[in-house]
């Protein structure tokens, strides 16, 4: 080694390590000492989704390439924290970032280096190599079930606000994998709601549906998607039962449990203005969380508990009861559900849960106050957003007036511009050819 080699600093989230990272590290390594800022979980979902690998998972893969000296976390897509700290001689990025989203970062860097006459080096970016395109490969290979159940707790811990989307078959799962918006947000994972995945098979949601017909629905839908699930269990039955509930779970590959805090038959939240029905003591409650969270394998799978209080109208001060309850019991996370209009009784429970407990994640889900926004209930520190119902309310009515316009025009000739032409449902799927 040189005496006082130069310092140099390459950023890079290195999930799926190709050629064209090794390019940059091996020209790096040819300028000096390497310390590589790797970017942390939520530095990347800050701008991506969240990496396939773990961070120290990716920092085991760099830290043993050849001439790597040093793995840092870079905790933002921001380089200057880190060149603040580190004053490097040379920053090494390749040559991609000169247009486009990076071409600010780039140009903060080359300010920052100016401070101590450090260089910006841009090997060529390697053509024809892509994360992105990786990422569409792995997509079409799948996923596993150990890798799927770990990836919800990650998103939380990684992201602002995690975006769940009903999912009641592997058609509407696709949907869900697939669709992007124009800003590039996409859904983080899925819902198995007992009311959609019971309505879509004609039954009530009363607990009507035995659990392996729903275990055989979600393994079609994981079969061609690899986001992660959320299991609403309805009650989750009697404790006893419960345990085995979660080891089937668990073992399928979903990521959490959703158990509601009632009793007797059970009726879905939304309906009408029905608050017959009671709560589940604490003591039972807990007892439930406790036989699941003895019976769960791995670290990875997550036990939610979701309070009753405010759709039957016995208050928040029942409801913040209950959640301390519930996370002494062991609870991994607190769904909170109302079926009000406004969100008011729902953030002003979170408000006053949060002064009690910094980090359990919050759940909700806004059916009914529509009109908040997952930033809004972001900035209330609400980590899961589940959009429960909402795949099925619409395919719903688009079948009802197809179906109808058929009868009345005696053809299908009227109902086709409400349609999907068949080359589009073919080019749907994935391996139709
Ligand atoms: C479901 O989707 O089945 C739920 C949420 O339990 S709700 O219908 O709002 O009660
Ligand atoms: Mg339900």
């Amino acid at each position: 080694m040189r005496p006082n080699p130069k310092q140099i600093y390459v950023g890079m989230s290195a999930d799926l390590v190709h050629p064209g990272h090794m390019n940059i590290l091996k020209v790096a390594a040819k300028l000096g000492e390497v310390t590589v800022g790797l970017l942390t979980d939520r530095a990347i979902a800050s701008y991506k989704r969240v990496p396939f690998m773990t961070y120290k998972q990716r920092k085991d893969v760099i830290e043993n390439i050849k001439g790597v000296v040093k793995v840092i976390p870079q905790e933002t897509l921001d380089y200057r924290p880190n060149l603040e700290k580190l004053k490097p001689d040379i920053v090494v990025h390749g040559s991609d970032w000169k247009e486009g989203v990076q071409s600010k970062t780039r140009q903060q860097v080359i300010d920052t280096l100016d401070k101590w006459d450090g260089e910006l080096v841009e090997p060529d970016y390697t053509v024809g190599i892509s994360s992105t395109q990786l990422n569409n490969s792995l997509k079409e290979i799948g996923t596993t079930p150990d890798i799927r159940r770990g990836r919800l707790k990650r998103l939380i811990d990684a992201k602002p606000i995690v975006r769940i989307m009903e999912s009641h078959n592997a058609l509407s799962g696709l949907i869900v994998e697939n669709i992007k918006a124009d800003n590039g947000a996409e859904y983080d994972g899925m819902w198995s709601s007992s009311l959609t995945d019971s309505t879509s098979k004609g039954k009530p949601d009363i607990e009507a549906v035995d659990l392996s017909t729903r275990i055989t629905t979600i393994n079609e839908i994981f079969e061609v998607t690899t986001k992660p699930m959320i299991y609403d269990a309805d009650t989750g039955g009697i404790a006893e039962h419960f345990a085995f509930t979660v080891r089937t779970l668990e073992r399928t590959g979903i990521s959490a449990v959703i158990i509601e805090d009632k009793t007797g038959l059970k009726k879905n939240s939304l309906f009408g203005n029905d608050v017959s029905q009671t709560q589940d003591t604490i003591e039972n409650f807990c007892q439930k969380i406790q036989s699941g969270k003895k019976a769960q394998i791995t670290d990875d799978f997550m036990i939610i508990a979701r309070i009753e209080s405010l759709i039957l109208e016995v208050g928040i001060d029942d409801a913040l009861k209950r959640a301390k309850a519930y996370i002494e019991a062991g609870a991994d996370a607190i769904m909170i559900h109302s079926r009000h209009k406004e969100p008011d009784e729902v953030l002003e429970f979170c408000r006053i849960l949060r002064e009690h407990d910094e980090t359990v994640p919050i759940i909700v889900v806004p059916t009914s106050y529509n009109q908040i926004t997952a930033k809004e209930l972001s900035e209330a520190r609400i980590n899961v957003v589940i959009y429960a119902n909402h795949m099925l309310r619409a395919a719903y009515p688009g079948m009802v007036r197809v179906a109808k316009s058929i009868l009345e025009n005696d053809r299908s000739f009227e109902a086709e511009k409400d349609l999907l032409s068949i080359k589009k449902i073919l080019e749907l799927i994935p391996g139709t050819k």
